[in-house]
């Protein structure tokens, strides 16, 4: 049979909404393909820079315990950016090409990886906050019409819970602390809180790109939909903590079944996406240092495998 793209597409939509997996061979509408490369790569991308505003505090955990585990989170990043590389490049587009857009400043990666980690309880803020509002949205991708990207992220979303959790322990340790690292603990809510919730993306009405992903199954809910899930279960976890969430609108409405709250300041928001937040240019430079000062390695692993094919030979 000579099949139009119309018909392929037609084809493409029935599988996508039967719920059957879209797999690497198979055919897809280009725009699908560049959507994914895009929204994969910035995840990937994400992961990697993410490890930069944690790794800040290895050497200054205040435990063994806590440097034990801090280590073995941020390798986790790492190690979610290389699924997510992985899963890009089975749509045709190469490691090195996604790396040197990153590098290049061409690429977007999450705005809240832009912000400083100035004190230990922002440790525990970024598990609680950060991971927590990571998850409410990955969680929603293990189910993305994709098959790669939805493999990748039931190891990931598996990885970050277990983030999540150490994050509000190292805040529940404080919260049962001396006055000062009670105010610690609120002083760093009160810093994360906001851009948290600028994690999950501009609102519905401004997201160029939440409708037709939402029709090809990658995204499953709205951002707006899952900022406000968020919320819901942020408010009664503030409360256990004994910390004041820095929003004067948060209150519950009876009739909605959600909490309101404040306006998000979306100029920030874009400032920081941008490039112009108050760490987006050290964060390129670091990620720049590590890949210059990693050339070695890489340069070995290729020799190494080439190698291996001679004596193969
Ligand atoms: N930071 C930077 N850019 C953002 C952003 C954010 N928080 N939210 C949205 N944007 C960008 C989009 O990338 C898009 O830009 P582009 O057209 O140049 O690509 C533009 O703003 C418009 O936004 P849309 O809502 O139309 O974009 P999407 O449909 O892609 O939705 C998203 C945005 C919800 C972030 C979606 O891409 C997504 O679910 N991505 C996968 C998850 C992800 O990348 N999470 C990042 C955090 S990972 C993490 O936190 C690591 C963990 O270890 C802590």
């Amino acid at each position: 049979m000579n099949a139009t793209i119309e018909n392929l597409a037609d084809h493409f939509q029935a599988k996508v909404d039967a719920e059957v997996k879209i797999e690497p061979k198979d055919w897809m509408p280009e725009k699908y393909r560049k959507t994914l490369i895009r929204q994969i790569s910035q995840h990937a991308h994400s992961e990697v820079v993410g490890m930069l505003p944690e790794g800040n505090w290895i050497t200054r955990a205040p435990s063994l315990r806590r440097k034990a585990a801090l280590l073995a989170k941020v390798q986790d990043e790492a190690g979610h950016g290389l699924y997510l590389y992985s899963a890009a490049e089975t749509l045709g587009i190469s490691r090195d090409e996604l790396v040197d857009q990153l590098l290049e400043g061409k690429a977007k990666y999450s705005s809240i990886f832009n912000y400083p980690t100035l004190s230990w309880a922002d440790i525990g803020s970024i598990g609680w906050l950060v991971d927590g509002a990571a998850i409410m949205n990955q969680v929603m991708l293990t189910r993305a019409s994709y098959g790669p990207y939805a493999r990748a992220m039931v190891r990931i979303c598996k990885e970050e819970s277990f983030h999540q959790r150490q994050g509000y322990e190292i805040l529940l340790t404080l919260s049962k602390g001396t006055d000062e690292q009670k105010a610690m603990l609120q002083e760093s809510v009160n810093r994360w809180w906001w851009p948290a919730l600028m994690m999950f993306g501009p609102n519905d009405a401004e997201s160029t790109h939440s409708e037709q992903s939402m029709k090809w199954k990658i995204k499953r809910k709205s951002n707006d939909e899952l900022r406000q899930q968020f919320i819901d279960a942020c408010v009664g976890q503030a409360e256990f903590l004994n910390v004041t969430l820095p929003d004067p609108h948060l209150k519950w409405n009876e009739e909605r079944g959600h909490f309101d709250f404040g306006d998000i300041d979306w100029e920030e928001f874009w400032e920081v996406v941008k490039g112009n937040g108050p760490c987006n240019r050290d964060r390129l430079k670091a990620r720049r240092k590590a890949h210059e000062e990693g050339a070695w390695v890489r340069d070995a692993a290729m020799a190494y495998a080439g190698k291996r094919v001679e004596s193969r030979e």
